[in-house]
């Protein structure tokens, strides 16, 4: 497979057009960003530490029977996805309170929510990703309302998933963020499943092992994305 032009640098991953038009290549940056963008560190290894820690994931997920972009690792920071017709949209479940809930709500960190919440958020870094509703996605007309309702299934379903998996490794799954796109007249799993992009608690001290720890100068932050990859079973050799 051949690398040709950078088609979009985000934050923390560059995507790639490749000599298969149905094929994109994602390098996994060494680049951390906090704050819309505000805070930004390199940390090494991170890159690779989370292309693998992606790649395990992602194949659990299919393995459960939810399709995700995710094709093959190419490299150790990088790997070939199907290519998306990117929803604007992040999705966001939580099991436990922590993060913007808490600001908006009042609620103190930590309180278990059951049901385990959902949110739309619109993709815009310019406004703080402001949060939107059904109505709103359709409306605006960034996605149609069966367009909502697979992402909605597919959000909860990866909770099911990943709540499992991640609990039989010691760790609690707080809450986490998910992007969609179209393929071939399907809505498909796109982006990444990393510590980037979730909150994730040692199950008995509720340690984070986050990017909190990025975002609140913890330190230590590689170290715990490799805890987690470990704990997991992700090779990172
Ligand atoms: O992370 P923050 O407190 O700003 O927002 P949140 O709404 O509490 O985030 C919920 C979950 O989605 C966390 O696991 C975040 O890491 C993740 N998220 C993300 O990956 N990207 C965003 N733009 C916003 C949230």
């Amino acid at each position: 497979m051949k690398i040709l032009n950078e088609l979009y640098a985000g934050k923390a991953k560059t995507v790639y057009e490749t000599d298969d038009s149905e094929r994109l290549v994602l390098r996994f940056r060494d680049d951390t960003s906090a704050f819309d963008g505000a805070k930004i560190e390199q940390l090494a290894r991170k890159g690779m530490v989370n292309n693998r820690t992606n790649a395990f994931i992602m194949e659990k997920l299919e393995a459960a029977g939810i399709v995700t972009h995710f094709d093959r690792l190419l490299s150790a920071n990088e790997a070939v996805v199907k290519r998306l017709d990117m929803i604007p949209i992040e999705c966001v479940v939580r099991n436990i309170s922590s993060g913007s809930i808490c600001k908006r709500l009042g609620v103190e960190e930590g309180l278990t929510l059951l049901p385990p919440t959902f949110e739309f958020f619109l993709k815009d870094d310019a406004r703080h990703d402001p949060m939107v509703n059904e109505f709103h996605i359709r409306s605006f007309g960034w996605a149609s309302e069966d367009e909502v309702a697979a992402m909605k299934t597919q959000t909860f379903a990866v909770n099911d998933c990943l709540k499992a998996l991640f609990a039989e490794a010691g760790l609690l799954l707080v809450d986490y963020k998910l992007e969609f796109g179209r393929y071939q007249g399907d809505v498909v799993l796109g982006d990444e499943f990393t510590a980037d992009g979730c909150r994730l608690w040692d199950a008995k001290t509720r340690e984070k092992l986050d990017k909190d720890r990025f975002r609140q100068g913890l330190g230590g932050v590689v170290e715990a994305y490799e805890e987690v990859a470990h704990r997991l079973g992700v090779d990172l050799d």
